[in-house]
């Protein structure tokens, strides 16, 4: 059977197989613990999609996928970085774990053909943030903080915040990333920044 591109027609869009596809084959390679992460990501993007004028769909097939490869080790990260020619930094090299946006690209695109570059790069991107980030692309990255199995001291007030304006949460979740890479001496990635920057310059 053909592979469908999800982004063919709208009905396609509309069609759930994909979406529950996904489902199926995420839970052999994330963690239970994860998976729950992943359908609470799926809840609060639509939730947020909704609320934003952004297409659900595509919200919840980036959220689905965001962490596809979250639970992968480093050398299987490195190893497919390498195999598929996918260009990365020295930062993303040394801070591993954030290849894991860039890896679940790849495979949502070469795997499950999608083709839409909203979805891959708000799956991409979800782990650093960038400069000029689409709706869909603050969608998820916002999403990730805030869904409704994660407890934080600052998840409430983040929570709170979303409901108001998307832009001012996502720049507080990252001002809140920022300060907690800081804080634990971890590489801070320049996307992150640019991505605080460039909505600082421009929210009213
Ligand atoms: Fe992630
Ligand atoms: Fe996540």
């Amino acid at each position: 059977m053909k592979k469908k591109d999800f982004t063919e027609t709208n009905d396609v869009l509309m069609d759930t197989y994909l979406l529950n596809n996904i489902k199926e084959n995420l839970k052999e390679v994330i963690s239970n613990k994860r998976y729950i992460h992943t359908m609470g990501v799926v809840d609060a993007a639509v939730y947020l999609a909704e609320k934003y004028g952004e297409n659900c769909h595509k919200a919840a097939i980036a959220a689905v996928l965001h962490d596809y490869a979250k639970d992968f080790s480093e050398k299987a990260l490195k190893e497919y970085i390498k195999e598929n020619q996918i260009k990365v930094d020295d930062i993303l090299t040394k801070a591993y774990q954030l290849l894991h946006g860039k890896v679940a690209a790849s495979i949502a695109e070469k795997d499950y053909n999608i083709s839409d570059k909203d979805i891959l790069n708000a799956i991409e991107n979800h782990t650093t943030g960038r400069k000029n980030m689409s709706k869909l692309e603050k969608i998820i990255y916002l999403s990730d903080f805030i869904e409704v199995g994660r407890s934080y001291p600052a998840v409430d007030e983040l929570r709170l915040i979303a409901e108001e304006d998307l832009d001012k949460a996502v720049l507080k979740a990252l001002d809140n990333t920022i300060v907690y890479v800081l804080s634990i001496n971890k590489l801070l990635h320049p996307n992150t920044i640019e991505a605080r920057n460039e909505i600082l310059m421009n929210i009213e």
